[in-house]
């Protein structure tokens, strides 16, 4: 079997692709990257299939979440359907992943809550809610064989951009959020494990009468109340801020149109600075919004590993997106220095620390060591 995988070098897709990669020897997944397949380009599309005529589709590719209208059509709505259309030729699965974002505010939302289309609604909102519709009406037109997963805010590793749960997290880390920027109690959220997402999939493909025309909430059952997840971060790094004071959102809000303001002014002067793409989700910090699970666990579907929450995995994720950050120079005050994570004796050390800081103080040393004795043929290939 094989499949075609697009959007493999983002956060889900990375989670599928390793997935495929080391647990279904028999099942080959292959991930142009956009450069090579570009749901932008019909004709990308239409070579890919004719040369690879793939057995299933998986699409977690995603436009950047500021994009602006052009760009958020062209890959979230269009690029969306005309892999579908192509899936629908070849009367293969097609699996989509869509977003929460496609849903108002409320508690134990089901599969068929959804916004009403409307013109107002952002560009990433939009176009997801339009690609949900439309894959609905090519199943009962058509009858594509496809099933879309709802994610809400997804967790998880190697993540690339610094978004959602992961600006969160750097935030506080960082100390750019000096006070509560929710209510006191009561804001809860569903939240999404990326790690358990292949397992659904793989599931899915071998049961595929069962998914196919459906769509499913994948979030994990217990919702997470906001301020008690931004206070646990808070505690487990040992941090002063943020403080305990509520902004209530009218504050809040008005804030950020301040600064939306000042950044334009800096903007103007040269300087290049923007305000966090998440921002323009700064209601969703004080509102509920929990997807109902039922559908999936009356499924055959079986959660692979149950007892994982966010708050489980809390404290691998700030040890990975820590150390991350900081190789790439992110931070702005905060430093590792001053903190020693309760995980730290377990970590694996780096071989390449060792000569980091020969490289930083005599380079002309590492270059000869490596001259002498680490640049001979890799017999190992042969
Ligand atoms: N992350 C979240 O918190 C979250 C929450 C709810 C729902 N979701 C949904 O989950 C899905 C995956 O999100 P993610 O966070 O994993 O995405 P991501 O990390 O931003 O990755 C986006 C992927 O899309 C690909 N891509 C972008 N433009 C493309 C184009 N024109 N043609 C083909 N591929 C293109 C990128 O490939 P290249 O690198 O090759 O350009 C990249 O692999 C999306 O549908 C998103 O709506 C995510």
């Amino acid at each position: 079997m094989s499949g075609l995988l697009i959007g493999g070098s983002g956060l889900i897709g990375g989670y599928l692709l390793h997935y495929f990669k080391t647990k279904t020897p028999e099942i080959d997944v292959r991930s142009p990257n956009s450069k090579k397949l570009s749901l932008r380009e019909l004709d990308d599309i239409i070579g890919y299939f004719k040369r690879h005529k793939p057995d299933f589709v998986i699409n977690c590719a995603i436009t950047a979440i500021r994009s602006d209208a052009l760009l958020s059509y062209a890959v979230n709505y269009l690029g969306s359907i005309n892999l579908a259309r192509a899936a629908l030729a070849l009367d293969i699965p097609y699996i989509h992943i869509s977003s929460a974002a496609t849903m108002p505010p409320g508690e134990n939302l089901t599969e068929e809550d959804r916004l009403p289309l409307d013109a107002s609604l952002g560009n990433y909102a939009k176009s997801k809610l339009m690609t949900e519709m439309t894959l609905k009406h090519m199943h009962e037109k058509y009858g594509l064989r496809y099933t879309l997963i709802r994610m809400a805010i997804v967790y998880g590793a190697h993540d690339h951009k610094i978004q959602g749960i992961n600006r969160l997290l750097f935030n506080i880390v960082d100390r750019a959020m000096p006070f509560m920027l929710t209510k006191k109690k009561g804001v809860l959220h569903s939240y999404s494990n990326a790690n358990k997402v292949p397992y659904f999939i793989h599931h899915i493909l071998k049961n595929i009468e069962e998914f196919s025309g459906q769509h499913y909430h994948f979030v994990d059952p217990e919702p997470v109340d906001l301020a008690k997840l931004i206070l646990t971060i808070k505690a487990y790094m040992n941090l002063k801020t943020p403080r305990e004071i509520y902004i209530p959102y009218p504050i809040a809000k008005a804030g950020n149109n301040f600064m939306n303001w000042v950044i334009k002014v800096f903007n103007r002067l040269g300087y290049k600075a923007h305000v966090p793409a998440e921002m323009i989700f700064l209601e969703n910090f004080y509102k509920t919004q929990t997807l109902s699970c039922e559908k999936l666990k009356n499924s055959s579907f079986v959660d692979p590993n149950p007892q994982a929450t966010i708050f489980t995995e809390l404290p691998s994720l700030i040890e990975y997106y820590i150390t991350r950050w900081e190789h790439l120079n992110l931070f702005s005050s905060f430093s590792s220095e001053n903190f020693s994570s309760p995980d730290a004796t377990t970590k694996k050390a780096d071989p390449a620390a060792e000569l980091a800081p020969i490289f930083m103080g005599s380079p002309a040393k590492l270059l000869d060591t490596m001259h002498n004795d680490g640049i001979a043929p890799l017999k190992e290939i042969l």
